[in-house]
């Protein structure tokens, strides 16, 4: 299995308010989309490509590695992988497609994915479960139903693919749809997706507090 690497790097950052695109600022002196491309390769996985703010490719350029490819993105983060997509290299037969929000995402959950992969899933993403209660509100934020938390998880990335169901589903998605994940969009074309352990070192760095954690969970 030859996989690639697809970085979703070019939103702004807007919860996190910092002076620069999200996946620029530095956690530990190193970029956050630096992070996020050193786990997949330090997980077998070379070939990568990065969706880039349009305005940004020489900044990006600076803090990643040569012979990582860059592409620019697009309004949404659907938009920035399909465009990262089409630039995949033929060879690759899996597409591994992680967030460079996620800087601290442990090397095991990348095999795993990897694993679940090569045993023939066509589609697998790193789960969590809920360990809050979790209820549905109306309009005035009164409780109007609890969820059963037995049944729900939280996905992370990397999301593992075969590149053909990758593939034929972001071409089945129409042009200004935006999903939340690519597991959402071969959902939409009818592909079962599995799921592997994800980690909780693998939070999504969203507002500035996830920052503050991801600094000491590097420092200790
Ligand atoms: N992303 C992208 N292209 C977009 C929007 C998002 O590649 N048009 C990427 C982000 O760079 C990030 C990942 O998708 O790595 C997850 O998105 P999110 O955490 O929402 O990041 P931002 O969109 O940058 O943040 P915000 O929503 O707070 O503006
Ligand atoms: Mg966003």
């Amino acid at each position: 299995m030859h996989a690639v690497g697809i970085v979703p790097a070019a939103g702004s950052g807007l919860r996190l308010g910092a002076d620069r695109p999200k996946a620029l600022v530095p956690l530990a002196g190193r970029a956050l989309v630096r992070w996020s491309v050193d786990t997949l390769r330090a997980s077998g996985v070379g070939d990568v490509v990065v969706a880039v703010p349009g305005d940004e490719l020489a900044a990006f350029a600076a803090v990643l590695p040569a012979d990582v490819r860059l592409v620019v993105g697009g309004a949404t983060r659907t938009a920035s992988v399909r465009a990262a997509l089409a630039a995949a290299p033929e060879a690759a037969d899996a597409v591994l497609v992680h967030d460079a929000a996620r800087p601290l995402t442990p090397t095991d959950v990348v095999a795993r994915v990897l694993g679940a992969l090569a045993g023939g899933a066509p589609a697998v993403v790193p789960v969590l479960p809920v360990v809050d209660a979790t209820v549905s509100v109306d309009g005035d934020g009164v409780v109007t139903g609890a969820l059963p938390r037995e049944t729900l998880r939280r996905v992370q990335t990397p999301q593992g693919f075969a590149r053909p169901v990758l593939a034929d589903a972001y071409d089945r998605l129409p042009p200004g749809a935006e999903l939340a994940d690519d597991a959402a969009v071969v959902r939409a074309a009818g592909v079962p997706v599995s799921t592997v352990a994800g980690d909780e070192r693998s939070a999504k760095v969203t507002v500035p507090h996830d920052l503050a954690l991801a600094e000491l969970a590097v420092a200790r």
